[in-house]
């Protein structure tokens, strides 16, 4: 399902549930409800913008035991694998919605986002491309009650790869060598995704992702809201977010 949603123009939305999808996503709304998984596929969800990428990237070299070659085969959306195994990851509702708003900008395929502040009213209201952020990161945190799902922060990732790279391993029952991995985490760095092609979506062309507007690998950090929100905003954006996460026990390092 992720390389549909990568391909093809999302300017033409409808409603499932409440949620905004391509037209073209609901027409096939049906194969894709009943879709069912084989028992080793492996799922890679995220909200879009939160690291789908990245962590792509990571689960394609530990299943090729760091053989970047393999890795080279394809574009992430691709190579990437399916489901059953779920692993999910969870980016910041503040840099989240920094990363798609400029994605918004240069991707030519994507509905156009208005002014900054317009963009922030439709995130907070849900009303944006794939829907809810706070739905779909609670979503998920409470589908690990009753499903295998390893629940991973983009912040994390970020503070210590190693660290949640183990995860991955552990939950792919996976084990790789010391050098193996120190590979893993050089070859998933930004700067070296930023200028892989078969991760950084250069292989678009300009009409469909215009990266002189906004690269997408764009900056790859924890804490660019600050250079977006005004304060104002800042305090709207926190009294609605307590509203809306209020009855999870899911926290994120808002503070970043
Ligand atoms: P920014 O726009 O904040 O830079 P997705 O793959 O889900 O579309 O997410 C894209 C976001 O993840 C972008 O965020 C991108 O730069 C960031 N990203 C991709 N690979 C990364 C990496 N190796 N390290 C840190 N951030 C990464």
């Amino acid at each position: 399902m992720q390389y549909t949603m990568a391909l093809g123009k999302m300017k033409d939305l409808n409603e499932v549930g409440g949620v905004l999808l391509p037209k073209r996503v609901c027409d096939r709304w049906d194969q894709i409800w009943n879709f069912r998984a084989r028992p080793d596929d492996l799922l890679i969800a995220t909200y879009a913008k939160a690291g789908t990428t990245w962590i792509q990237e990571i689960v394609d070299m530990i299943q090729h035991d760091g053989d970047t070659e393999k890795c080279k085969r394809a574009t992430t959306y691709l190579r990437h694998p399916f489901i059953e195994w779920i692993i999910y990851v969870a980016r910041n509702a503040k840099d989240n919605l920094v990363s798609y708003y400029h994605f918004h900008r240069m991707n030519k395929n994507m509905p156009a986002p208005g002014t900054w502040e317009e963009f922030l009213e439709k995130f907070m209201a849900g009303q944006v491309l794939w829907g809810c952020w706070y739905d779909h990161v609670k979503g998920w945190w409470d589908a690990k009650e009753n499903h295998c799902i390893l629940y991973l922060f983009y912040e994390d990732l970020k503070e210590d790869p190693k660290r949640e790279i183990q995860k991955v391993l552990q939950f792919l029952e996976k084990d790789l060598e010391n050098v193996v991995l120190d590979k893993i985490i050089h070859h998933t760095t930004f700067e070296i995704m930023k200028d892989n092609p078969m991760a950084n979506y250069t292989f678009q062309p300009p009409a469909v992702m215009d990266h002189s507007i906004s690269p997408f690998m764009r900056k790859g950090t924890v804490g660019d809201w600050k250079n977006h929100f005004t304060v104002a905003q800042n305090e709207k954006f926190d009294e609605d977010y307590r509203k809306k996460m209020s009855r999870t026990s899911l926290t994120f390092r808002m503070e970043l």
